[in-house]
């Protein structure tokens, strides 16, 4: 089947269809996805938190990061891959940005980059997209800027809509062929989907965004410590898991496992 690519995004676009996109980190889980007909897949720097035990996404490296793109390439064949570049991998020049994106697309196999920032990331969007690396930008709560910012929602005030806007618009005009509206407001974030003309992907911006974008440990509730208010539990995976590993280490103190169906003679 042939994979998709920044055009089929920006066609179902134009057809106001709904891009229907899911943050994950490996092989078995995109193939799920994939099989899905998920359109986007991640390889987001959430796996810092997700998979790695980090409090935030600010440890993580390229080399996380490109393992992780690999194995969601390799699990899927229809689905457009986008990989995430992580904190200090493309902020402090042009050039830095350009190597990492590259490396991206040359070592992992994705199609598509994203970043995060507004306005002040236009020139480095626009240059990638130059050399041809499709970027995808991310706007609103910037998990990566955490020290400097939290996880305050945006776009509560006039003032913040406007930057927001402002932002949106420089990226669009950089060449994003998306951007994601990470936790703004909803009004303000159906404001902004109206005033722009590429598709916003929306995590925590509410239902008028142009698709929608999770983390799957959220929605398969894998997390089962914390949901985010922005995540529907689809499933509720964690307690499965847990009763499936007490079971075994039972079996396996009490002699029950292996049978003798998983022996070989
Ligand atoms: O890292 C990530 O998974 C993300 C999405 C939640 C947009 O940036």
């Amino acid at each position: 089947m042939k994979r998709y690519t920044v055009r089929d995004i920006q066609s179902r676009y134009k057809k106001a269809e709904k891009i229907s996109c899911l943050s994950l980190y490996d092989a078995c889980m995109a193939g799920f996805a994939d099989e899905a007909g998920t359109d986007l897949l991640l390889v987001g720097d959430s796996l810092g938190m997700t998979v790695l035990g980090y409090e935030t996404t600010v440890p993580v490296t390229m080399e996380d990061c490109l393992r992780h793109a690999g194995a969601v390439v390799r699990g899927s064949s229809r689905a457009l891959v986008v990989g995430d570049l992580p904190f200090a991998s493309y902020q402090a020049s042009i050039e830095l940005a350009m190597t990492n994106a590259a490396r991206f697309l040359h070592e992992a196999g994705v199609q598509a980059v994203k970043l995060e920032g507004g306005k002040e990331m236009a020139p480095t969007v626009s240059s990638l997209v130059r050399i041809g690396i499709p970027v995808m930008g991310h706007i609103g709560i910037l998990p990566q800027n955490v020290n400097v910012d939290g996880y305050r929602v945006k776009g509560r005030t006039s003032e913040g809509e406007k930057s927001l806007l402002e932002d949106a618009l420089a990226l669009q005009q950089a060449g994003a062929f998306a951007i994601v509206l990470e936790g703004v407001q909803q009004d303000a974030a159906a404001r902004i989907t109206a005033a722009v003309e590429v598709p916003t992907i929306g995590i925590g911006a509410g239902l008028e965004c142009s698709g929608q974008i999770q983390v799957a440990h959220d929605i398969l509730g894998l997390m089962d410590s914390v949901t985010p208010k922005h995540a529907r539990v689809y499933t509720s995976l964690a307690p499965q898991i847990k009763d499936a590993f007490i079971a075994y280490t039972q079996d396996v103190r009490q002699s029950e496992f292996p049978g003798t169906e998983n022996s070989f003679k």
